[in-house]
This record gives C-alpha cells, structure tokens and sequence, in this order.
C-alpha cells in the first residue's frame, strides 16, 4: 500500500543548493561515505557537462539522481532514494531524468559502477538496459568491495528509446516534469 503522502503527484526538477540539505540527508543514510557538500558545490558549478535531478513528493525531496556527460557518454554518479519512499518508482523517475538529460547532451551510451553487492540497484539498472560489462576489484575504498561496471549503449535507438517509454507508462501515479 502506497502511503498517502507518495500518492500526491511527484516533481522531477534540476537539483539547486537548495535541495542539497536534503540531498545529503538522503546520503547519510545509504551511503557509507557520503560525498561532501563541497563535492556537491563542485558538481552543480560544472553545469553543461553534469545532469542533476531531484524527486519531490508531496513537497519532500525523496530522492535523486546525478550523471557526468564525459564525451559521447553519460556516466552515472548516483541515483538514490530515502529508505521511507523506496518502489514507488522515485529511484526510477530519477534515472528516466538522467537519461532524457544524457540525450539532450548529445550522449550515445550510459555507465556506472555498482557494487556487487547492490542487488536492488543492479536490477532498476537492468530494467533500464543496462548490462554487465566487467568488474573493477576492491573499487569501494571502504571495505575493497567489487564494482560491477554496465553500461547501456544507442540510447538513442528505437529499442531504448521504446524501453523508456514503457517506464514512464508504468508510473501509476502523475509526474511533473520540470526543466528549472
Ligand atoms: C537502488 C535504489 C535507488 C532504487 O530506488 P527505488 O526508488 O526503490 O526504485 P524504484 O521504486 O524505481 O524501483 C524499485 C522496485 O520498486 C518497483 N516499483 C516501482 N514503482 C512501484 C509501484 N508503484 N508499485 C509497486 N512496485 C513498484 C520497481 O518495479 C522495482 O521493483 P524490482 O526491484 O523488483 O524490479 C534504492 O534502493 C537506493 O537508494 N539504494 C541505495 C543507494 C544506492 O545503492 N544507489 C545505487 C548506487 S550505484
């Protein structure tokens, strides 16, 4: 059952400084070693080349996503969700925005790095396309842990672009989608 509040319509906009307060709460809770607020600062200054995005419900900043345009690829830097708001479909919507601001940058494939481990992560992933392409040993400087590396490649083909589209018709509940 859907709480109440995740029902209301959910709001996807470019994250600003003022949702990193939020943002890094997020993190503290799901990451081992969150990034600093000056890392934060430094990715929202680099503007054209970075994609960063936020997921509101009912006015709470629930969840996020960022990516780092390098070339003709995206990499993803991270997608999270606070534990309270998770399959709802926030870590999705997040990733959808990422991809649709890889596009707009001209990008024709998409990576990231996810723990071994992540199994939840590896699967929103696959549901996107994305594939096992290799592992990076001891990667996660906290416990030495494995990267998987996936990527996702033509995103800009029919195939992918059909996939998302079949994402964004399994929200079942209205999204806005802003660009500022
Ligand atoms: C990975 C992560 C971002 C997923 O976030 P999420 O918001 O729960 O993701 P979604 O809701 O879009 O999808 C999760 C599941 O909910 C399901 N779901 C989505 N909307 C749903 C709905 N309305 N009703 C029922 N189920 C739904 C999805 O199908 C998916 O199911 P599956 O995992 O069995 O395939 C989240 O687990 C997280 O923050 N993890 C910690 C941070 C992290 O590890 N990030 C990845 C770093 S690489």
């Amino acid at each position: 059952m859907i709480p109440a509040a995740d029902r209301a319509i959910i709001v996807v906009e470019p994250m600003t400084k003022r949702h990193l307060k939020a943002v890094r709460a997020i993190d503290a809770k799901v990451y081992p070693r969150p990034w600093s607020l000056a890392m934060y600062l430094q990715e929202l200054a680099n503007g054209s080349n970075r994609v960063y995005r936020i997921v509101r419900s009912a006015g709470k900043v629930v969840g996020y996503g960022g990516l780092m345009v390098v070339g003709s690829d995206g990499h993803v830097t991270s997608v999270a969700t606070d534990p309270d708001h998770r399959s709802i479909g926030v870590g999705s919507r997040a990733l959808l925005a990422l991809v649709r601001g890889a596009l707009d940058s001209a990008c024709e494939a998409l990576t990231l790095e996810v723990r071994v481990s992540n199994i939840d992560a590896q699967r929103m992933y696959g549901r996107f396309g994305f594939e096992r392409a290799g592992v990076r040993k001891g990667y996660y400087t906290d416990n030495r842990e494995d990267a998987v590396v996936m990527w996702a490649n033509d995103i800009g083909g029919s195939a992918f672009r059909s996939r998302m589209r079949d994402i964004e018709a399994s929200f079942d509940h209205h999204t806005e989608w802003r660009s500022s």
